[in-house]
């Protein structure tokens, strides 16, 4: 049997950055060899094991068919005959379907590292359209690997169009896509992802609500997106500043349906009603302040109204007025009920008494801007 490093980690190695997992191919190999050569396997149909000491994954070389739509009606054919080429066609992209010998030497009979060099994100072969999920896995390498120039090939931008067209999108299952998006918002340019779902047409079929949002304001909530990329790594704060735009229906639709985890929800939820609120035009008034900060709870959990804070700054409320409710809410909340009590305030007086010291302070900080 021969080994071969293969995938990610040939392609990130070349490109001189940090290789995370180590993925190998097994060629000539029968699972039972596999076995008795002490790798486990990974679940009991597929030709994947995990290597005793390292539990690094070991893949048997394999060629795949489809004849259903979507990712439905794979098969998988696995055999000590498949060779290392027939194996590294299956793949992807042309940067994903390089290899590597123990002996160093790298075997790219796809063109990888021509592509790497010329920065270009292509598909091996026409294989590439049996699984729609590629659509995704593209965009957010392009969401990675923008920074360093790279682009989505034209041959393959016109091959996902076409996917697009004959409904190949449809069949993505919602919840594989938001886990696709959320590791795109992990990306250095996560903007890049929904600028590639868009030009190729699959924004509007796996997010409509996004799609229609593009419609109507152009780039903004890009622009947003690019702001909060820049504030922080979080994906709950990037979503938040995405889908700041939705309607509070829209924003149900589009969570409930690709089960969009609570963080994220909560948070777009919260600054999108903060939003709706905001004074569109004058400062706001003491009163107003308080009320946005109770609207995002900001009193019992400050890091949350931290990271609403966050949002509000990168969809262009001004840096100024982020700044005031984050002093006012600080003040504020130095109010010690205990000192209250100890004058006698209690029950629903007492809370009536925090929140009037609470706006007397907001106050202060307001008259002193
Ligand atoms: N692959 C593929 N089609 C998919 C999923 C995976 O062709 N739908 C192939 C690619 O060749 C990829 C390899 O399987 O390189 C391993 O997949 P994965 O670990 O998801 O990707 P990596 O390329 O290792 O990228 P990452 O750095 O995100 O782990």
């Amino acid at each position: 049997m021969k080994q071969y490093l293969v995938g990610g980690a040939v392609r990130d190695e070349l490109l001189g950055i940090p290789v995370k997992d180590r993925d190998w191919v097994v060629v000539g190999a029968t699972p039972q060899e596999m076995l008795d050569a002490g790798y486990k396997q990974v679940g009991a149909d597929f030709p994947v094991f995990l290597h005793p000491e390292t539990n690094e994954e070991y893949a048997l070389a394999r060629t795949e068919r489809k004849q259903g739509h979507g990712y439905h009606g794979f098969t998988v054919h696995a055999s000590p005959d498949v060779t290392l080429e027939e194996d590294l066609q299956r793949r992807d992209l042309t940067i994903n379907a390089m290899a590597k010998s123990v002996d160093g030497a790298v075997v790219d009979p796809f063109g990888g590292r021509e592509d790497l060099e010329a920065r270009l994100l292509r598909h091996v072969s026409s294989a590439f359209s049996e699984d729609p999920l590629r659509i995704l896995r593209t965009a957010r390498f392009a969401a990675r690997f923008a920074p360093l120039g790279f682009q989505v090939a034209e041959d393959t931008m016109a091959l996902m169009k076409r996917m697009v067209a004959e409904g190949e999108a449809d069949h993505l299952v919602a919840e594989r896509v938001w886990q696709e998006t959320c590791r795109a918002l992990h990306e250095k340019a996560p903007a890049v992802y929904f600028e590639v779902l868009d030009a190729c047409g699959a924004l509007a079929v796996v997010m409509p609500e996004i799609g229609a949002l593009f419609g109507r304001e152009g780039r903004e909530p890009l622009d947003h997106l690019e702001k909060a990329t820049e504030r922080s790594d979080d994906t709950d704060v990037r979503f938040a500043a995405l889908v700041s735009g939705l309607d509070s229906g829209e924003r149900e639709a589009l969570n409930s349906r690709m089960k969009v985890p609570n963080d994220c929800k909560e948070l777009a939820a919260a600054s999108g009603s903060l939003l709706e609120r905001f004074p569109a035009d004058d400062n706001p008034s003491a009163e107003q302040i308080q009320a946005l900060i109770d609207e995002g709870d900001g009193w019992r959990r400050p890091e949350r109204f931290e990271r609403i804070l966050l949002v509000l700054e990168s969809v262009g409320i001004g840096a100024d007025w982020t700044t005031m409710l984050a002093e006012a809410r600080y003040q504020a909340s130095q109010v010690d009920p205990k000192a209250l009590m100890a004058e006698g305030y209690k029950g629903k007086a007492l809370g009536q008494a925090i929140q009037r010291e609470r706006l007397r302070c907001i106050h202060d900080v307001v008259v002193s801007k």
